[in-house]
């Protein structure tokens, strides 16, 4: 990267720090922006320095991966640092010179692939771009910063629960914990935040295996007469260094998986299960906890508001990545 270009991204991983800490202090305080498939994108601004630089990545996802469950095989990231407080404009301008970067790839064109933008969920000023250029918002990365109770206002540990034992799963699990697995890659594929492949369930199986071969496991599960009803998945965070980037800097786990049979939903067993995550979580030192939903699972979000988890990141994806207007 030449020095002038150099120069001007130090500057504005310096100011977009500051800025997004000003939006919200579980946002990353550094903003270091990483090598791209060829020079940042450039949006003008004053006194000679760039008003943003944008900067696309390539990323192929193998098929025997459980990461082709979470999205397109192919996947363009445009990773944005906007210095001003509004973005709409120099936001506007980087989308329109990606636009035409992912115009001349004809790989940009197959089906299974996206053009994809994590957007700080507080930075509203760039919404109405990213909607301009066909863009959807599809998922959340929430955050829950450690010893926040959940809004407990109706959810006393055990009424209605009496019943109902929550245990640490183990090897002899895998099946449960598998259908359980798949039941939320099922729902969630109906919203587009989870791709179901030929592959998945096997996949599932096998990481599953040996995720509940590890001790602790940090996998509970919620029984009801002896039955399954729920489970409550974490990845403690020595697994979770792939999305701990996406928060403040600490000690950072991640919740990938929680499920509750259908006919048992709405009645307290998610809130029983989620409650007993976080003591475990708070007790092992976790300072903060990150996980996904889509943004229009009607049952995730105002479930996650009422554990303590806000939105803090928004996928914004088109797909296939060429049709980004
Ligand atoms: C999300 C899910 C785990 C919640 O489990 P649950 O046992 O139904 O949740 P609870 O009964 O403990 O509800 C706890 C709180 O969440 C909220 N909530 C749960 N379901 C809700 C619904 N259908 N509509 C609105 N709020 C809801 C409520 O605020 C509820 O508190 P309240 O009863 O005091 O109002 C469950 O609905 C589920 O398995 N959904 C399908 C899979 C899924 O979406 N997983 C999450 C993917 S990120």
């Amino acid at each position: 990267m030449p020095w002038v270009v150099r120069d001007a991204v130090d500057d504005v991983n310096r100011v977009v720090g500051r800025r997004w800490q000003g939006l919200d202090p579980m946002l990353p305080g550094r903003a270091d922006l990483p090598d791209g498939c060829a020079a940042p994108l450039v949006a003008a601004g004053t006194n000679g320095r760039p008003a943003g630089l944008g900067v696309c990545r390539h990323e192929y996802v193998p098929a025997d991966t459980l990461n082709q469950t979470w999205g397109a095989a192919g996947r363009f990231s445009l990773i944005l640092r906007l210095r001003e407080p509004d973005t709409s404009a120099a936001l506007d301008h980087l989308l329109g010179q990606w636009h035409d970067h992912l115009a001349r790839l004809p790989e940009a064109g197959a089906q299974d692939t996206a053009a994809m933008i994590s957007w700080p969920s507080r930075d509203v000023s760039g919404v109405n771009a990213l909607l301009q250029h066909g863009m959807q918002s599809l998922t959340v990365v929430a955050v829950r910063p450690a010893g926040q109770a959940a809004d407990s206002g109706q959810h006393d540990a055990g009424s209605g629960q009496r019943d109902l034992i929550i245990r640490e799963a183990g090897p002899a699990d895998l099946g449960a914990v598998t259908e359980f697995e798949m039941g939320v890659i099922r729902y969630d594929a109906q919203f587009g935040s989870a791709i179901l492949r030929p592959a998945t369930e096997a996949l599932v199986r096998a990481e599953t295996q040996a995720a509940l071969a590890r001790r602790p496991a940090w996998a509970w599960l919620a029984e009801r007469d002896g039955q399954p009803v729920g489970l409550v998945h974490v990845q403690p965070p020595e697994l979770s260094a792939w999305v701990a980037g996406m928060t403040r800097p600490g000690v950072t786990a991640y919740l990938q998986t929680m499920f509750v049979r259908p006919g048992e939903r709405g009645g307290g067993v998610g809130a029983a299960l989620v409650r007993h995550a976080h003591g475990v979580l708070d007790a092992r030192g976790v300072q903060t906890t990150l996980l996904h939903y889509a943004q229009v699972n009607p049952l995730s979000a105002p479930f996650w508001s009422r554990m303590g988890y806000r939105p803090l990141w928004t996928g914004w994806e088109v797909r296939p990545a060429a049709s980004l207007r």
